[in-house]
């Protein structure tokens, strides 16, 4: 098929598609991904260098995502959580009296916003605190403000290399401006609003699933009591097991990247047929569709975490879950995606009871 104008394979078989991101993972090293770190510095970050620019970056930045310093962090990610706490308990407070709601996509993401804040710059962005703190609203404005209208992005999400060529920028000064004086080179906006939202898309499935909320209440609280004053440890975490199987199927349900694209660097020869994919071709793997499969997942729609009981993932073929993506080039950020989530649900789940 063709995305606006680039020729683009759509892989729905597993077997391949384990052949793409892992096998023949030279082949599909990058993802034709708008890069321009010349005009547009922020542009410039791992998710779109390619080549021997991502090679030496992602080996660069490796060690920052080992279990030893998510551990080491993960202290700095709890001492955020009782701010959470604190910001929740103020907004629940606030609605009682005004008989409102408690907007909870946005409380996630200041968590998450001071979470990256702390650990990844040592600032205090004191988001949970002032809900319009800068570091927030700039994080807010990357999503929400483009430079260009639609026809102008479309143009340049599928001419990238042209229009890198062109010297095109793709983010408002502003924004780059921001980010650019508190770092370079770091990995970053792809760091809060994905954990935040799946924190969010957890919630409502457990607010919709009282039996569900309960059990992995329940699981929180049996594994805290062993811990000393009842605080959250790395070591507790791993404990709830049950806390993980729920993660797991928010991100089947609810897959924050909705596909995984690639680009051949060479014409590649689909195995086993007569079929070539173009150099330059892109390839786009259908992760939603994946994930929502009647044949893989019976009753898609429906929230359920035995999903993920030990054996019925075993009983699975290895692509058919794919919310961090996999092979060289997954999400650098799994670990430290999932503990933080983890960390800021176990801060609320263990005080307030979510409802719809
Ligand atoms: C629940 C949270 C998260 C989800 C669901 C998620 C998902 C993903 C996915 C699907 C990809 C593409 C993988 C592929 O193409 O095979 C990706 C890449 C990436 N993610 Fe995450 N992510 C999460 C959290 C994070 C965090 C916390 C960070 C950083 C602190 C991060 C940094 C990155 C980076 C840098 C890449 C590009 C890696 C590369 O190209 O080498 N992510 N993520």
């Amino acid at each position: 098929m063709f995305m606006f104008v680039k020729r683009t394979a759509l892989i729905i078989d597993l077997d391949l598609i384990k052949q793409v991101l892992i096998k023949d993972f030279n082949y599909f090293q990058d993802r034709g991904a708008f890069n321009n770190p010349r005009d547009d510095p922020l542009t410039g970050h791992l998710f779109s260098l390619e080549g021997d620019e991502w090679r030496a970056m992602r080996h660069k930045l490796t060690p920052v995502f080992t279990s030893g310093k998510i551990k080491h962090m993960s202290g700095v990610v709890v001492e955020v959580g009782h701010r959470l706490f604190d910001a929740m308990d103020k907004a629940v407070t606030v609605s009682r009296v005004e008989d409102g709601d408690v907007e909870i996509k946005d409380l996630c993401a200041r968590f998450t916003t001071d979470v990256i804040g702390s650990c990844a710059f040592g600032l205090e962005c004191n988001s949970l605190q002032d809900p319009n703190a800068e570091f927030r609203a700039m994080g807010r404005k990357h999503f929400e403000s483009r430079r260009h209208p639609q026809i102008v992005h479309s143009f340049i999400m599928t001419n990238a290399k042209l229009a890198k060529k062109l010297r095109v920028k793709m983010l408002p000064d502003d924004i780059t401006d921001f980010f650019m004086s508190a770092v370079r080179n770091t990995v970053f906006v792809a760091g809060f609003e994905t954990s935040s939202s799946t924190m969010s898309f957890c919630l409502y499935e457990l607010a919709l699933n009282q039996d569900i909320q309960q059990r992995v209440r329940q699981k929180i609280d049996s594994v805290l009591s062993s811990t000393e004053g009842g605080e959250i440890t790395y070591d507790a975490l791993a404990e709830m097991t049950y806390l993980e199987q729920v993660l797991a199927e928010t991100l089947r349900k609810y897959s924050i990247v909705s596909h995984l694209v690639r680009e051949a660097n060479r014409d590649y020869k689909v195995p086993g047929t007569d079929i070539v994919i173009d150099k330059g071709s892109n390839i786009l793997i259908p992760v939603y569709n994946i994930h929502h499969d009647p044949d893989i997942y019976s009753q898609p729609e429906k929230f359920d975490p035995s999903r993920f009981d030990p054996e019925a993932v075993k009983s699975r073929h290895p692509m058919a879950y794919l919310p961090f993506g996999d092979g060289p080039r997954n999400c650098i950020g799994l670990r430290f995606g999932k503990i933080q989530a983890k960390i800021g649900l176990v801060s609320l789940l263990r005080h307030f009871k979510f409802a719809a």
